[in-house]
């Protein structure tokens, strides 16, 4: 019996498998991807092919694969309803990247802002692989394969999903076929999280990441260690909350927006705590990865679930992949012989 095809537009989005999930992947893309996951056919893609700044430490990337996937688990994305995949188990993502990448000049990879502030980081610590320069037209080929519709994600990638949208114009254009329609991008409700230390960004590199793995004791630590207004000596010296990261988390994730804002009355007024404010945002912190850290405890005891949702779209993911393959190479007109 051939399967019903689903109507729904399409998402694709992913990440790379460099490690555990925190915090600004949730309000910056993952929160986003739970909401529209029934409106959508999701594909949510583990990029193991764009991590070439890990060739040091292979075995990184093999465990960070079964991470982040439960992780995804966790947080509540569905593989009954989304394909899970792992993008080399897709590999006509190559072949399609290679195609691609014709009509992609040099230039417009140099000056991709996203690429260009991640190679200069780079640079100071490793020299940098072929493949990473290459690694936002393998993003493209992601999004381009099942033809998605939209791509939720963080707000750094930006610069790909327009990379997306030019590549997909010059590749109709150019065979004179809307093989490819263009993706548009989605942006989370908090666009950047900062990290603990008031960095501008969350980052598991700049060791400033509340993790969404994280136990309780974990999280108060961290929340504790949090910065918060440099210009406040004491407790009774009025605080500013603008630009606070303290506030910045409460707003984020702190649902009770009395105690919010009864917090920040006090605080300018030089009439409440660092301890106080953190011990609270502890607690709101921990109430919303409770739930996270229940489902991850049901996955992690059975591991072959997680197995199981990966093989699973991963192979639904080549079939879809197979198909867009024939109509490239079809538009392409590269059945030489006939
Ligand atoms: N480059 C993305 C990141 O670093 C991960 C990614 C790979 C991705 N392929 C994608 C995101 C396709 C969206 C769509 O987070």
């Amino acid at each position: 019996m051939a399967a019903t095809p689903d109507p729904r537009k399409r998402i694709l989005t992913g990440v790379r498998p460099t490690g555990a999930l925190h915090l600004g992947h949730y309000v910056g893309a993952l929160e986003n991807w739970i909401r529209l996951q029934r409106e959508y056919e999701c594909f949510f893609l583990i990029a193991d092919y764009q991590v070439s700044d890990y060739a040091d430490d292979f075995q990184r990337v093999r465990d960070s694969i079964f991470e982040v996937a439960l992780d995804w688990l966790a947080v509540g994305l569905d593989p009954e309803g989304s394909h899970f995949l792992i993008e080399s188990g897709v590999p006509e993502h190559a072949e399609l990247t290679q195609w691609l990448s014709w009509w992609v000049p040099l230039g417009m990879l140099e000056r991709n802002p996203t690429l260009k502030a991640e190679m200069a980081d780079l640079e100071l610590r490793h020299s940098v692989p072929v493949a990473f320069f290459n690694y936002p037209m393998m993003q493209v080929a992601n999004i381009l394969m099942p033809k998605a519709h939209l791509v939720p994600v963080g707000e750094d990638q930006l610069p790909h999903i327009e990379l997306t949208r030019e590549v997909a114009r010059r590749f109709n254009r150019m065979f004179e076929r809307q093989v490819f329609p263009e993706p548009e991008p989605l942006v989370g409700r908090i666009a950047r999280l900062v990290g603990t230390d008031g960095d501008a960004k969350m980052s598991k590199s700049k060791n400033n990441a509340i993790f969404l793995g994280d136990d309780k004791e974990t999280v108060l630590l961290k929340v504790r260690g949090m910065y918060t207004d440099p210009t406040r000596l004491r407790a009774t010296d009025p605080g500013h909350v603008e630009g606070n990261p303290v506030f910045m988390y409460h707003d984020a994730f702190n649902p009770n927006e009395d105690e919010v804002n009864d917090l920040k009355e006090r605080y300018v007024l030089g009439k409440v705590g660092d301890v106080e404010v953190k011990t609270k945002l502890a607690a709101a912190l921990n109430a919303f990865l409770d739930p996270i850290r229940e489902r991850r405890s049901y996955y992690e005891a059975r591991p072959d679930l997680v197995r199981e949702a990966l093989h699973a779209g991963t192979s639904h993911a080549r079939t879809v992949a197979q198909a867009t393959m024939a109509e490239v190479r079809d538009a392409m007109r590269i059945n030489y012989l006939g």
